[in-house]
């Protein structure tokens, strides 16, 4: 729990000096010479990213002295919590930014251990005087909430349970939820159900408000296919491996909507998740179906592993229908996004401006790296299908992300701003405050975004 891990102020806590290499010189200055002698023979002289813990004469830990410098990682500080012992402890000295230092501390303190993988406890930090410690733990809540969906196995994070997972964030903040399955999703959800039809787990569209009616519509919508096996059109081993986190879309607004609810934002919240598992059996949709769209577009199945833009195309639908003021979409749409700007840097797009400049700043401010990239209407003609209105999978295997992208806008004509975040949800390599495993990607710098926008 964040708030386990970030403790308010006040009570004892052990000192961290934190030194840019150019200020260890004169801090070194103000240490006895038992204690630069210390720091010599632990071979530690201010560098960024090391620390040193320096002995108090009495067997115990007089303070911490930590490298850091200028431009590093922001969140590099965070990585404390991890390596240094159990106990309390403060920042104090060059850190340049309190609040990603603790939010970075606090990011880095997540561990998954539902299956039996044991941590240490994490060092705890207290509250730096400058940050308000609400905004911390909030973005850290709804992170380790996203994490620990995306990071459970889809034998227990199927569609009943992802169901569930929702009803618990709407429930907590008195949200109303409506679940749409069966019978209905056929008529009014016709792409959640045939892409799910297959899964012995039954697909629903996911439906839950909060907020005034007059306040801005803002609705978010979120990719939620538990597993994809890429359907009839199997994915290979390779590709198949890490897609229990293809409901990290779902799982990444469902974390935002929590922070949204929690900061009680000026808005009247509208979250949308369709959920199925793309799944192979006898009745699993095919290639060259064609599917008639809740918008009422035909749509000619080119490739059953380009599921995720058909059940976000019904969603979207809905969601347009009341004319949202702001409309987003986050989900792990495609592979050619990973090949465009890799694992850490995931791409949005979108037709305003003005929200695409809040979100740089939002995403700088809140160390949640993003980039934006063109709906290229050029490329829509790579969807021309011979018998139906579109193709779901454009084949020349040209701009991919893109192409994805725009396939989603043509269910999209009447919100007044709307943003697709094509995400990874995952960090396959471990960085600070950012563990190996699943990750909440985009979801702070759109919270702060939308917090700017419309204020609470
Ligand atoms: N869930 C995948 C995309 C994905 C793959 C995201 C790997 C992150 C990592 C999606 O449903 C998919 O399979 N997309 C295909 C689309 C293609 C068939 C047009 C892809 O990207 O290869
Ligand atoms: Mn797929
Ligand atoms: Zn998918």
């Amino acid at each position: 729990m964040p708030k386990d891990i970030l403790l308010p102020s006040g009570g004892k806590a052990t000192l961290v000096q934190v030194v840019t290499p150019n200020g260890w010189a004169a801090f070194r200055k103000t240490l006895s010479k038992e204690t630069q002698g210390w720091c010599a023979a632990n071979g530690f002289a201010g560098e960024p990213g090391r620390h040193v813990l320096l002995p108090d004469g009495r067997g115990g830990i007089a303070q911490v002295v930590a490298g850091m410098s200028a431009g590093a990682d922001p969140f590099s500080l965070g990585k404390l919590a991890r390596a240094l012992p159990a106990g309390v402890y403060e920042l104090a000295g060059d850190v340049e930014d309190a609040y990603l230092a603790a939010l970075g501390w606090c990011l880095e303190a997540y561990g998954y251990s539902a299956y039996g993988k044991s941590f240490a406890d994490p060092a705890q930090l207290v509250c730096p005087e400058s940050v308000d410690r609400a905004d911390v733990l909030r973005a850290a809540e709804a992170a380790f909430l996203t994490r620990d969906l995306v990071n459970t196995p889809a034998s227990d994070m199927g569609p009943d349970q992802l169901e569930r997972a929702a009803r618990a964030v709407a429930a907590a903040h008195k949200a109303k939820v409506k679940v749409v399955s069966g019978k209905a999703l056929e008529t009014g959800f016709p792409m959640v159900h045939h892409v799910g039809k297959a899964s012995a787990s039954a697909p629903r569209l996911i439906d839950f408000s909060w907020g005034p009616q007059r306040a801005p519509k803002v609705t978010l919508v979120g990719k939620g296919v538990t597993f994809d096996t890429g359907g009839l059109d199997i994915k290979p081993a390779s590709g198949m491996l890490l897609m229990k986190k293809d409901m990290g879309g779902a799982a990444t607004v469902l974390g935002l909507a929590q922070m949204i609810m929690a900061a009680k934002l000026n808005v009247r919240l509208r979250v949308l998740i369709p959920v199925v598992e793309n799944a192979i059996a006898g009745n699993a949709f095919r290639p060259g179906d064609v599917l008639t769209s809740r918008k009422g577009l035909t749509i000619e199945i080119g490739n059953t592993d380009a599921e995720g833009r058909l059940i976000l195309g019904d969603a979207l639908a809905l969601a347009d229908e009341e004319q949202p003021d702001l409309l987003v979409d986050m989900a792990t749409l495609t592979g050619a996004a990973r090949v465009a700007l890799g694992p850490d840097l995931p791409p949005f797009y979108t037709d305003d401006d003005e929200a695409a400049q809040a979100l740089g700043l939002a995403s700088a401010r809140e160390n949640d790296p993003l980039w934006r990239m063109p709906f290229w209407e050029p490329y829509m003609r790579l969807f021309e299908s011979g018998i139906a209105s579109m193709n779901n999978s454009g084949d020349s295997g040209f701009a991919g992300s893109i192409t994805a992208a725009l396939f989603l806008k043509r269910f999209v004509e009447k919100a007044k701003t709307y943003i697709h975040f094509d995400i990874f949800a995952w960090t396959p390599a471990a960085k600070p405050g950012r563990p190996r495993g699943a990750e909440a990607q985009g979801q702070r710098a759109l919270f702060t975004m939308i917090r700017h926008r419309y204020g609470n």
